[in-house]
């Protein structure tokens, strides 16, 4: 039997935890903030449910082969206490987070050589503790090597396609580059079709050339007609579609992924020596548009 315990059982931790938990070579258990019976997961295969163990005091929780961390990235810190019931000397732990640094921002909780970093590909959405919907098929990569190969074999039965990539780096980046654009929504709170002209498309051109430039500094590979798609993908961006997460979390007063998604793309710009202005001048404003908190600070 593997023993798996996720950290974070919202939108992609329950959904990820209500698949693994229809294999019974796998036992589950959620540990949650918010507690909750059991998890209904509306898939585009149907209905799922499972009824894994949910405990909500991490001293209840034992150590297990693998950790999952489904939080929010601004919520890494928060999992500590989890991390030292569940953490023992084999376990692995898989980082299942937008962004590119998921390495960093654990290595202070987790041996670097036992973390695995995830990219999700899996549109979700939470309408209340434990029920979700699932909106399109999951596709998650991880890195090649033992730990990747052994996080995606976890997914076998499932309906979710798990696969260890040789250049994950470019997998992380091409899903930042996508995810990159949200940010002009989340401050203009619409969609960016009805409203697209040629200043409109100069930022969001500016945003997403400006996270490619970086990728490929971090040694990402970013086809030019990826850029393109990505603008294109904003310039039909349909009134009333999602725009993403870090605007509805903004609507809903929530913290928002700012720094991991945009904030980071200015952080290593400077680094690379790169300049990222566009994306700077809109974590600022974004950062002072009255959300009460950013990445987990209090402004
Ligand atoms: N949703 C998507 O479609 C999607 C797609 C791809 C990637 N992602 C990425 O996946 C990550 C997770 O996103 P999400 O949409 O699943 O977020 P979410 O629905 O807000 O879920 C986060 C979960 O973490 C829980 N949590 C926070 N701190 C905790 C703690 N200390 N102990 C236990 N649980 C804790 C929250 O608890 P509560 O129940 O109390 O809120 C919530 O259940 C993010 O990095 C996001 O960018 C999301």
């Amino acid at each position: 039997m593997t023993t798996i315990a996720l950290i974070g059982p919202g939108a992609i931790g329950g959904t990820v935890a209500a698949w693994l938990a229809q294999d019974p070579t796998i036992a589950v258990t959620v540990c949650a903030r918010t507690p909750f019976d059991d998890l209904q997961v509306e898939t585009p295969q149907g209905l799922i449910t499972a009824k894994p163990k949910i405990i909500t005091n991490p001293a209840d929780g034992t150590p297990v082969d693998w950790v999952l961390i489904a939080t929010k990235t601004y919520d890494a810190d928060a999992t500590k206490p989890w991390l030292d019931h569940l953490v023992a000397d084999h376990t692995r732990v898989a980082i299942i987070q937008n962004g590119v640094e998921h390495e960093r921002l654990f290595s202070h909780l987790v041996p670097a050589d036992r973390i695995v970093p995830v990219i999700i590909n899996l549109p979700a959405a939470r309408s209340a503790p434990g029920r979700i919907a699932q909106h399109r098929h999951g596709i998650i990569s991880v890195p090649a090597g033992t730990n990747g190969e052994d996080f995606a074999a976890l997914f076998a039965t499932t309906e979710i396609e798990a696969a260890a990539h040789a250049d994950f780096v470019s997998q992380a980046w091409l899903k930042l580059t996508g995810n990159a654009i949200a940010i002009v929504p989340s401050l203009t709170l619409r969609a960016t079709g009805p409203v697209w002209n040629a200043d409109l498309e100069s930022v969001v051109r500016g945003v997403v050339e400006e996270c490619a430039a970086v990728g490929r500094a971090e040694g990402a590979t970013i086809p030019a007609e990826f850029v393109e798609e990505i603008i294109e993908r904003s310039r039909t961006m349909a009134e009333g579609s999602s725009a993403g997460s870090l605007h509805a979390d903004r609507l809903a007063g929530h913290p928002m992924e700012v720094d991991a998604r945009n904030g980071v793309i200015v952080r290593l710009g400077a680094k690379h020596g790169i300049p990222t202005p566009m994306n700077k001048v809109l974590v600022t404003l974004l950062s002072a548009s009255g959300a009460p908190w950013i990445d987990g600070t209090r402004h």
